[in-house]
């Protein structure tokens, strides 16, 4: 597995600070507002875990699937809910944990639909935000961890066709893993 990695981008002690201070703005902002995290499913659980343990206010959580790449490394354009929020979220102050926004299709989509639902705010944490490859411009990242070139990264919950979620850090992943090469 480790063999697939082109390089370390972000190391875990690296995250672990950031997510840390990611904590210490969020909670602030959000004092007295006992928001709703929404865990976008599957690449935000361990950016949530961890985050949430940097949170001292009082917050509830949910899940969201969402289906986008279906295996590949390109956006479908296409975003599919494969599993909805148990939660109802009229009058709640609602914060989408996200693990990249990459083209922001995924966040675009889902922010229109918890709107139709009437929350009192709804903002966005994204652990990565790869800024280059925007292609819906609209998207506000309220809160992110890293801004990050365009590559191809796996790791820390992140991806590719289910792999490397469990990786510690997040890593770009070699270009022959995905394009084709003999040593998947
Ligand atoms: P978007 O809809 O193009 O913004 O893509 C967002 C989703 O694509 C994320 O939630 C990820 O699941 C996936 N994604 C985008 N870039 C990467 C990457 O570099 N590695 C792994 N997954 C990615
Ligand atoms: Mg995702």
């Amino acid at each position: 597995m480790y063999s697939d990695i082109e390089k370390v981008l972000i190391s875990d002690e690296d995250i672990k600070k950031r997510v840390k201070v990611l904590g210490r703005e969020i909670s602030r902002d959000y004092k007295d507002k006992f928001p709703l995290f929404v865990c976008i499913l599957r690449g935000a659980f361990v950016f949530l875990a961890d985050l949430v343990r940097e949170i001292d206010i009082p917050i509830s959580i949910d899940f969201m699937a969402i289906s986008s790449y279906g295996g590949k490394t390109e956006s479908s354009g296409q975003v599919k809910i494969l599993k909805d929020l148990d939660t109802p979220i009229e009058d709640r102050h609602v914060l989408i944990v996200e693990d990249i926004i990459d083209t922001g299709l995924t966040m675009d989509a889902v922010t229109r639909l918890l709107k139709t639902r009437n929350p009192k705010s709804i903002k966005i944490c994204a652990l990565l935000d790869k800024v280059e490859r925007r292609i819906v411009n609209n998207i506000k990242v309220d809160y992110y961890g890293f801004r990050i070139p365009n590559s191809f990264v796996v790791g820390y919950g992140l991806d590719y066709e289910e792999k490397y979620r469990n990786l510690p850090y997040i890593g770009i992943l070699k270009e022959k893993v995905y394009k084709g090469g003999s040593d998947k």
